[in-house]
């Protein structure tokens, strides 16, 4: 669902901004008639597009983690959408260039704001799982891109966790030293012991 959602906004988000593109070089090389055939014709898509963009984005809006250091560059990125919309309508509605490049500019700045933000958001996730101890946690981070959340992935010829007869400390000794083809896991013996626990608990017989 999340998944979805979260496509979904990056494609009407992408068609909204070739729809404003294609009006705003119009505009600025004076080709007025073009810009009102074409502001016809894309007219229902349009507003298809635009609720879309708002639905979607109000939907992943309510999923964020707020609470973090850089909740300030999601604020900066709606409030620069948000401008940027009346800009457009006067803009365009006048045939006022500099206002609709104005509003062209801040709804594509925006689009940087949150690629900075989500990039930020996930070093800052990695680094709080650095100092975790919490083995469920410190898995996911550490070994489900070979392992699998479930353990039964296999990438690059992973074991498949759920099937081990290993016990608790033989699977922190595989973590902290390696094992055959694994490499051992940079984490410190209070965190190999938490996610070993995790595995012996939660995935070995699952
Ligand atoms: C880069 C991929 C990779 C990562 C990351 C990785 N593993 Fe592994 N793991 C493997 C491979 C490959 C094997 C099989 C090693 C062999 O037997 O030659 C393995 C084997 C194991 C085994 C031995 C299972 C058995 O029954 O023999 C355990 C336990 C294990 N991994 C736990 C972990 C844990 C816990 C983490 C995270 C802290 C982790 N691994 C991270 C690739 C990985």
């Amino acid at each position: 669902m999340y998944k979805g959602i979260l496509h979904t906004h990056y494609l009407v988000v992408t068609l909204f901004l070739f729809i404003y593109v294609i009006k705003t070089i119009l505009l600025l090389s004076n080709k007025g008639d073009l810009l009102a055939n074409f502001t016809k014709k894309v007219r229902v898509a349009e507003m298809i597009i635009s609720t879309l963009f708002l639905l979607t984005g109000i939907y992943l809006a309510t999923k964020l983690p707020f609470g973090g250091k850089y909740d300030y560059l999601f604020w900066i990125k709606i409030v620069m959408v948000f401008a940027s919309i009346p800009l457009a309508v006067i803009g365009f509605k006048k045939g006022n260039k500099t206002l609709a490049a104005l509003s062209l500019l801040l709804i594509t700045g925006s689009f940087g704001i949150a690629e900075v933000y989500s990039k930020r958001k996930g070093v800052a996730a990695d680094n709080a799982a650095i100092a975790s101890t919490d083995g469920k946690t410190l898995y996911e981070v550490k070994c489900a891109m070979c392992h699998g959340n479930d353990g039964k992935l296999g990438m690059a010829g992973a074991k498949d966790l759920s099937a081990t007869a290993l016990n608790n400390g033989e699977i922190a000794s595989v973590i902290l030293n390696g094992k055959g083809s694994m490499n051992k896991v940079e984490v410190n013996e209070e965190q190999a012991s938490a996610i070993a626990a995790y595995v012996a608990a939660s995935l070995k017989g699952h």
